[in-house]
């Protein structure tokens, strides 16, 4: 049995929808908490499988967390008391490889299972590797498991090949706390790095250029632990504008930011869509008949996100014309394609592109999700279309999305959880 959402689409959809704490940020911050000994408190943390997952890993680790709220944990770091971080829980959730660098950071040593089985290779992670290597560890793969050593930690000049959120992310935290100053350039730039750096510089930290594509860290004796706030959810945000297109600018989005989705918000006004942002809430104004197709290009940030890609090419579906959106970070992120096409999309992929037809309207049926941003944007094409659709394997969207149907039936939505055999 798999747990699905059983959606009655076609209803008039209207009021506020107001995103939770940054999934994206509240990850690394957690894993941040590695880094020092003392009483971490962190507030916006949002209500998401990820975060009970990672919980859970720091805690095999020695920490002690405590929900404290409803979206508050208090953290305990009284040391790290196991060096391994094992695969059944490391294979539940990727980032979970962002405990390496905070470990290597406090320890000096780590040892953490190659996320998703040693069948990725080395590959997906060898920048976060080449980093720690920069900063003096020795790096060592064996049975599926990542051993990073130091002596000690020393300041180095980093030149990432590709500006990889993760991979930035581990080094900026290895590199806090080694002796002499680390340079980091070609490094990612999305929000959720720079939320990282104030956090880490609220500890303490020596940490310039935050926001720029070049980082210069020189390494401290010591942090302090501190109380923080997570920043919204961008990608969250960029989610229910999309669903407020959808449904001819019905719906306001409270917690969303321009600066932090420029591209994405400059591609959806190249569609005809008005966004006006005021004291944090977007007002969307459309009529989703009178759109125009675009061409779209996800990049790293700045760039068009990828993250946004799968919710826009569900809006793009129902706009009349050809749009296409190539895909440029990850290999295969086209997996709500043929999902979406069984609901009556016109979408077929050429090479790293899908080339979209809009069609007048999508068919209630069921079906599955494969990630996390392609089931939101199924369970947004299940409240737009007339009729019963059910999208199963919604484990995906609980990942990213807190309360997802408690913020749909707030705006009017005839959303119900449902478990179905699969
Ligand atoms: C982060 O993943 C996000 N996850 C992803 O969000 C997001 O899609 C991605 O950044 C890109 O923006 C979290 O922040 C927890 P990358 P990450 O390292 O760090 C290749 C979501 O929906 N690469 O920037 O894993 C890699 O294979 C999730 O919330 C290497 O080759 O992304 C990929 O093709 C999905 N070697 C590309 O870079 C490395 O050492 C981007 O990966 C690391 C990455």
């Amino acid at each position: 049995m798999v747990g699905a959402f059983k959606i009655k689409g076609g209803k008039e959809l209207k009021g506020t929808l107001e995103v939770s704490g940054a999934k994206n940020a509240a990850l690394p911050i957690i894993t941040a908490t590695l880094i020092e000994k003392g009483t971490h408190i962190l507030h916006n943390v949002p209500n998401l499988r990820d975060i009970v997952t990672l919980m859970k890993l720091l805690e095999s680790l020695g920490m002690e967390t405590e929900k404290i709220g409803p979206n508050s944990y208090k953290i305990v770091n009284n040391g790290i008391t196991n060096l391994v971080a094992e695969y059944d829980l490391v294979k539940k959730m990727r980032a979970s490889f962002l405990v390496m660098g905070p470990m290597l950071a406090h320890s000096k040593e780590a040892k953490v299972s190659l996320p998703g089985g040693c069948a990725i290779g080395s590959r997906p992670v060898d920048l976060h590797l080449k980093g720690f290597e920069g900063l003096g560890a020795k790096v060592e793969i064996t049975h599926g498991y990542v051993e990073v050593k130091a002596e000690k930690l020393v300041g180095g000049n980093i030149i990432l090949d590709f500006p990889s959120v993760g991979a930035t992310e581990n080094i900026i935290m290895a590199a806090v706390k080694a002796e002499g100053v680390t340079t980091l350039e070609n490094v990612a730039r999305e929000p959720e790095i720079d939320d990282l750096c104030f956090y880490l510089v609220a500890m303490g930290a020596k940490i310039e250029g935050i926001g720029s594509g070049k980082l210069v860290i020189t390494g401290v004796e010591k942090l302090t632990a501190v109380e923080y706030s997570i920043m919204p959810d961008r990608i969250e945000a960029g989610t229910y504008i999309v669903l407020s297109a959808m449904f001819n600018g019905a719906i306001k989005v409270k917690g969303a930011t321009r600066d932090h989705i420029a591209s994405f918000i400059s591609k959806l006004e190249e569609m005809g869509i008005k966004i006006e942002f005021n004291d944090g809430i977007a007002t969307i104004e459309c009529q989703l008949k009178d759109l125009k197709p675009v061409a779209i290009k996800t990049a790293p940030h700045p760039g068009f996100a990828t993250d946004l890609q799968a919710q826009t090419m569900a809006l793009l579906s129902l706009v009349e014309g050809t749009s296409e959106i190539k895909e440029t970070i990850f290999e295969n992120r086209f997996m709500l394609v043929p999902e979406l096409n069984r609901m009556g999309a016109n979408i077929h992929i050429d090479d790293h592109t899908a080339i979209i037809k809009g069609v007048e309207e999508y068919s209630s049926t069921e079906v599955m999700a494969s990630d996390l941003r392609a089931g939101a944007a199924l369970v947004m094409a299940a409240l737009k279309v007339k009729g019963e659709t059910t999208v199963t394997r919604i484990y995906h969207v609980d990942r990213g999305y807190e309360e997802i149907e408690k913020k749909l039936r707030g705006i009017g939505a005839d959303i119900e959880r449902i478990k179905v055999e699969m």
